[in-house]
Order: C-alpha cells, then sequence, then structure tokens
C-alpha cells in the first residue's frame, strides 16, 4: 500500500515536472513535493506504519525517489538558465564592428608632436634631454647667466615675480648653472621647456611659452661645431638640407651673440607668407657661453668652452604648422588643434 503510494508520487512528479516552464513553477513544484508538508514528508512520516518486511525496501524507495527529485529540480533550474540566456542574446541587438566609427580620436598637441621629433634628433646626436623647473630662484633665471640685479637686459624679459621673491622662469636658460654643474665640463644637454613673460598678447607674442635650450661645454668647442648640430636638427626635422646664416646678437650669457636664421623651407629663400617675403626664418638666438657662466657653475674657462643656444619652440611649431598665430597653441581650439595628428 505505502509503496504503491511512492510509486504514484513519482509518476504524478515525471508528469507535472515536464511541464514547468518557469523557475517560479519550479519552485512550487519543489514545495509541493520536497516542502516541509511535501509529500515526500508525509510519505516519510508513514514509515512507522510500515509492516516491519517491508521497511528496508520503503525506505530505499523513499530516498532514491527524494533524490531523483532533487537532481531533476537542479536539472530544470539549470536549463531555464541557461534558455534565460540563450533568449538574452536572441533579442540582443549585436554590434556589428565593421559599421563605420564616427566617433572623434584625439590627438597629441602639434607643440608635444614637434618638441618629442627635435629631442630624439638630439638625442640621437648624443644629447642628455634634461628638464627644469617652472618656479626659480632669481639667481637661477638670472644672476647666474650673467644678468647681476639692475643689469638692462632684465628689462628685455618682464618677468612674474611671486610673494616669495622667486619667479615663473622666463627662460629655459635659467637652469643651465644646474645642468652644467650636475654633468660638469664636457657635456651635451638640451632642456626643453614652458616659460612665462609678462606681456601683452599678440599674433606673436604669448605670455606662456616653449623653448628648447641645449648647452656643449667640451675643450676646443668651436662656432663651427655650433652650426653643425644645428643645420643637422633642421636637416632631420625638415627632411632636407637647410642653410642657416649667423648675424651678429646680444645675450648677457654668450660672447659672442648669434642669431642663427634657417633659409624659409618653403620657399627656398624666394620669399613667401612664412618667412614674410624675406626668405630667412630667425630661428636660434645662441652664441659661445661667457666665461663668467661657466665660471658660477664651477667650470674653469681657461680650460673648458662651449655654445648655448635657445630655439623658440613656438615658433619653430608655427613654421611646421604653418599657424600665424601663437595664441592658437594655447587655445585648445579642437578644430585647429585636430588637423595636426602624429603623423605631422
Ligand atoms: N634665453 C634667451 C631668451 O629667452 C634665448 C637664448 C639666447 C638662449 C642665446 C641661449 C643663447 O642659450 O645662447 O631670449
Amino acid at each position: 500500500m505505502e509503496l504503491e503510494n511512492i510509486n504514484q508520487t513519482e509518476k504524478q512528479f515525471d508528469e507535472e515536472s515536464s511541464s514547468v516552464d518557469s523557475l517560479e513553477t519550479l519552485e512550487s513544484l519543489r514545495v509541493k513535493f520536497l516542502g516541509k508538508k511535501g509529500f515526500i514528508t508525509d510519505i516519510m512520516a508513514k514509515f512507522r506504519e510500515v509492516p516491519v518486511e517491508l521497511k528496508k525496501e520503503f525506505g530505499q524507495k523513499v530516498n532514491a525517489l527524494k533524490n531523483k527529485i532533487e537532481t531533476k529540480i537542479e536539472e530544470i533550474k539549470t536549463s531555464l538558465a541557461q534558455k534565460a540566456i540563450d533568449a538574452e542574446i536572441k533579442n540582443t541587438k549585436m554590434f556589428d564592428y565593421s559599421l563605420p566609427v564616427d566617433t572623434k580620436t584625439g590627438s597629441l598637441h602639434p607643440r608635444t608632436i614637434i618638441q618629442k621629433q627635435v629631442c630624439d634628433i638630439f638625442k640621437n646626436m648624443g644629447f642628455v634631454v634634461e628638464d627644469g623647473n617652472e618656479v626659480e630662484t632669481e639667481y637661477n633665471n638670472f644672476e647666474s647667466v650673467n644678468v647681476p640685479k639692475n643689469h638692462p637686459a632684465r628689462d628685455m624679459q618682464d618677468t612674474f615675480w611671486l610673494n616669495n621673491g622667486e619667479l615663473l622662469k622666463t627662460q629655459t636658460s635659467a637652469a643651465q648653472n644646474r645642468i652644467l654643474r650636475t654633468y660638469g665640463p664636457v657635456c651635451k644637454v638640451i632642456f626643453p621647456g614652458r616659460v612665462f613673460r609678462n606681456e601683452e598678447l599678440d599674433a606673436r607674442h604669448e605670455n606662456t611659452f616653449f623653448q628648447l635650450e641645449g648647452v656643449v661645454v667640451g675643450k676646443n668647442v668651436t662656432v663651427a661645431n655650433l652650426i653643425y648640430f644645428e643645420k643637422a636638427m633642421l636637416k632631420s626635422l625638415f627632411k632636407k638640407d637647410i642653410e642657416v646664416r649667423l648675424r651678429p646678437g646680444f645675450f648677457p650669457f654668450t660672447e659672442p651673440s648669434y642669431e642663427l636664421d634657417a633659409k624659409c623651407p618653403f620657399c627656398g629663400g624666394t620669399g613667401c607668407h612664412t618667412c614674410g617675403n624675406s626668405g630667412w626664418l630667425e630661428l636660434c638666438p645662441c652664441g659661445m657661453i661667457h666665461p663668467n657662466v661657466l665660471r658660477m657653475a664651477g667650470i674653469d674657462p681657461d680650460e673648458y668652452n662651449g655654445f648655448a643656444f635657445g630655439l623658440g619652440f613656438d615658433r619653430l611649431v608655427m613654421i611646421r604648422t604653418k599657424l600665424d598665430d601663437i595664441r592658437y597653441l594655447n587655445s585648445n581650439n579642437l578644430k585647429i588643434m585636430s588637423q595636426f595628428k602624429t603623423n605631422m
């Protein structure tokens, strides 16, 4: 009688479980058969009434049925979960990777691109690339490069002074003293950096701009060496030989001082918009390092000499990109900046 009941329950479970189509109905089924008041509990409660000779068989059958129900419920659960995933995939609009993309990609600032190119060129010629501080002492920015207090050359560079007596560096030359002290008498170093001047802004003047300074110190360094490195840099940057010329200049930290001009790479000297029809681009103030500057850096000018140059970096960028207003370079104007890509 009780064994019959077990078979009956199994049949009923087989039937009902075959039509389960959701987690809710599965849970009702579980409660109905395995719950505290479910069929299996009911059957087990009858154990006491089962005749002794049948107890063993009864016990085994109930356990087997209980296991079967538990296993089946787990199986159904897994298959329902899989069905839900399949349905979700089916209903998801898949992303088509072959569609054209209309998102805007970023690009490096043209100044960053050209700075990397110029630094790489000098690196290949054996130069170390160094850095400078943006806040500097008066000593480093002026005195150590031979511009003592009250020297008229200080007026050439309107300075942003800080309350503590320090300043925003007006020239990358401010790092010369520290670099010469660090690298000693025989060295080739370039140091790009941001500089600040208290200037009115116009198409050719910014209060925040970039320079790239270089120093070479050794024995018997000559102006010919200076010209060699500048020409090599220009050739690599413009991918052709560029003629240069020196004009006399004045800087307190060099003696003699020069302005190095490059023959306009665009018109070849015949005159165009970029060179203002002069055929030449004023590019690089430079000269032989003044003995006072060497001395202040702990280098004996009777034994060593060298040259220094300061590339007006924004100017170089404007020449390369043919931008005719320096203010674009700090403007974050994406319409203009995004025209210059890394392969510039
Ligand atoms: N520091 C100068 C300036 O900002 C540029 C300069 C000129 C740097 C001559 C040099 C140099 O190293 O030799 O106007």
